[in-house]
């Protein structure tokens, strides 16, 4: 396959271009979540994409300016505030790191194999985080702290989709009250949850998430203000989550094929990456059977082979 030089660099417009059509070939092969009703409105045939560089340069394609949840991708975001504010060691004693292999709203293993979650990208490990951040933050400063990371100050709460997702999340409330059951929880778990939600309804673009995928690609510093916002330990932690266990139970088999890190959401978006090189967001709501954006998968996988973008090709052409 032929590489591009760095004066070809420009094309990557062509490349997101083709990556749309492409990833709009698959759409039917899915459908909108449905289990938080609002979602369900969704338009399935949509599809979006940004890339981000440490340089201000924003390439995007499709529907890059469409709204939707960011849902569990505010789980990186939740964690790297976790992280920041409580240490490694507190965290990793109450959530492991660990791919689950179950789907990402799973119950079994939490009561079968040990007492805390398998990692902080389930919703188990995600309830157990924002317990960490209830008793600090409200939401509306997790908010505008979530706006500074995803360096994007245009993010609002989702009303619709958290009233949505607050009457029909009724397995989040068993995870929740079996985590309390066990000691691994503290607080009122009405309460957490109720925080829980609300971060998941955050509205973004997949700007904002290749604003996040960026500050985490550039290691924790602002690529534009140069500030750091978080530890580099921090982003290489979640990094490292993303890559193992991002997209549940199709992280291997995406780890394998695309080979970058990667967090999906109900909502339809997938934040990732090029270490050093570059923030990514894709969307389209059309989901797989386990909740990952089809047509996003299919747009990273189509960038990953022609840009050669997999953590293991040396010599990424972004
Ligand atoms: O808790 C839930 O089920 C949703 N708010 C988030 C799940 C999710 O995004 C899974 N991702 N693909």
């Amino acid at each position: 396959m032929k590489r591009l030089s760095t004066k070809e660099i420009p094309l990557i417009q062509n490349y997101l271009d083709k990556a749309v059509s492409y990833g709009r070939q698959f759409v039917s092969e899915g459908a909108c979540a449905s289990y938080i009703p609002e979602l369900s409105k969704a338009d399935a045939r949509q599809v979006g994409i940004c890339v981000m560089k440490p340089d201000g340069e924003i390439f995007t394609s499709g529907d890059a300016h469409q709204y939707f949840t960011v849902q569990s991708i505010s789980k990186i975001m939740n964690l790297a505030i976790a992280l920041q504010t409580h240490g490694y060691n507190e965290i990793f004693n109450k959530v492991k790191m660990e791919p689950s292999g179950d789907a990402f709203n799973s119950i079994i293993k939490l009561d079968t194999d040990g007492q805390i979650p398998f990692n902080p990208m389930i919703n188990s490990g995600a309830i157990v985080i924002t317990s960490f951040l209830k008793p600090h933050y409200s939401f509306e400063e997790l908010l505008e702290r979530m706006k500074i990371l995803s360096l994007d100050d245009s993010l609002t709460l989702n009303q619709a989709v958290y009233e949505s997702e607050n009457a029909t999340g009724f397995r989040n409330r068993s995870i929740a009250y079996l985590l309390k059951s066990k000691g691994v929880i503290t607080g009122d778990v009405e309460e957490i949850l109720d925080l829980y939600f609300k971060l998941c309804s955050v509205q973004v673009t997949v700007k904002s998430l290749a604003g996040f995928g960026l500050l985490l690609a550039n290691n924790g510093i602002q690529p534009f203000t140069g500030e750091r916002l978080i530890e580099k330990d921090v982003a290489k932690t979640i990094k490292t989550l993303m890559l193992t266990c991002g997209l549940y139970d199709g992280s291997g088999e995406f780890a394998v094929k695309i080979g970058m890190p990667a967090k999906s959401g109900v909502g339809g978006g997938i934040l990732s990456l090029v270490n050093n090189k570059a923030g990514i967001g894709v969307f389209g709501p059309s989901l797989d059977e386990k909740g990952n954006s089809v047509a996003g998968v299919k747009m990273l996988e189509y960038l990953s082979k022609e840009l050669h973008l997999h953590i293991f090709d040396n010599d990424p052409c972004i």
